[in-house]
């Protein structure tokens, strides 16, 4: 038990690098598909739905470390999540970039005018607008020199980016909710445990020190 609550720190550079791996996975099987015929009648919407799809896992995993890390006593588990959101980016911009490349060609009138008249592109734009400052700030020299309070403030934006991506699968499904209803549960029992966080903290007269969390 104590194994897993300190791990040797070659566990962890194992842990980082099977992480690595398993999150490229998608982009393999990708790959894979679209060189063996694989990707369907509509390859495009196979590789925006797939990248889509994992840019939503991204967000989700990174949101998870917090509770399963208190949950668990797992502290090591924080090492994790910084690599957990560059995917949950790299997968957005695929996923923006298969969008602006194999769907509307680089028309970049057409673009904005989807940006301002389709609402579910809206906020599956300004999801991706608002990653782009997390990930510029995701070094350690970028939280130096911000410092922790406002790198901290800064990242809290990870839960408006998670409401928007959520909200954006909610609004182009035409259907069936199942899928866009399963992730918004998800995420609200992620908020919910960060609520019930904070009023335990309160409760507890806040003396923890606050750390580098989200
Ligand atoms: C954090 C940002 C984003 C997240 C989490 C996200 C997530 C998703 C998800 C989960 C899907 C549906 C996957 C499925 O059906 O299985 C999807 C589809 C789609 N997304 Fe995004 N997305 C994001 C940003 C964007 C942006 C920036 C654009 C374009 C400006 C965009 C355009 C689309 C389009 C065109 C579809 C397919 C719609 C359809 O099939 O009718 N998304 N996205």
């Amino acid at each position: 038990m104590n194994a897993m609550r300190n791990p040797a720190p070659r566990v962890i550079a194992w842990a980082k690098a099977g992480l690595f791996m398993l999150a490229l996975l998608p982009l393999a099987r990708l790959v894979w598909l679209g060189f063996s015929d694989g990707l369907g009648a509509n390859p495009i919407e196979f590789i925006t739905h797939s990248t889509g799809t994992w840019t939503l896992v991204g967000l989700l995993a990174t949101l998870s470390v917090t509770p399963l890390r208190k949950l668990s006593g797992w502290n090591w588990l924080l090492r994790l999540r910084r690599m957990l959101g560059l995917f949950a980016f790299f997968y957005a911009s695929l996923h923006f970039v298969t969008y602006i490349w194999l769907d509307q060609f680089f028309d970049l009138s057409a673009v904005l005018r989807d940006v301002i008249k389709r609402p579910f592109i809206t906020v599956g734009f300004l999801a991706f607008v608002l990653l782009i400052p997390l990930a510029a700030t995701s070094t350690n020299a970028m939280v130096k020199r911000l410092g922790g309070k406002n790198w901290q403030r800064l990242h809290r934006l990870v839960y408006v980016i998670a409401i928007l991506g959520v909200t954006h699968y909610w609004w182009l499904v035409k259907k069936d909710i199942t899928q866009p209803l399963i992730y918004a549960l998800i995420l609200a029992a992620l908020l919910a445990f960060r609520v019930l966080l904070k009023v335990n903290f309160a409760g507890q007269g806040g003396l923890r020190k606050p750390s580098l969390e989200k």
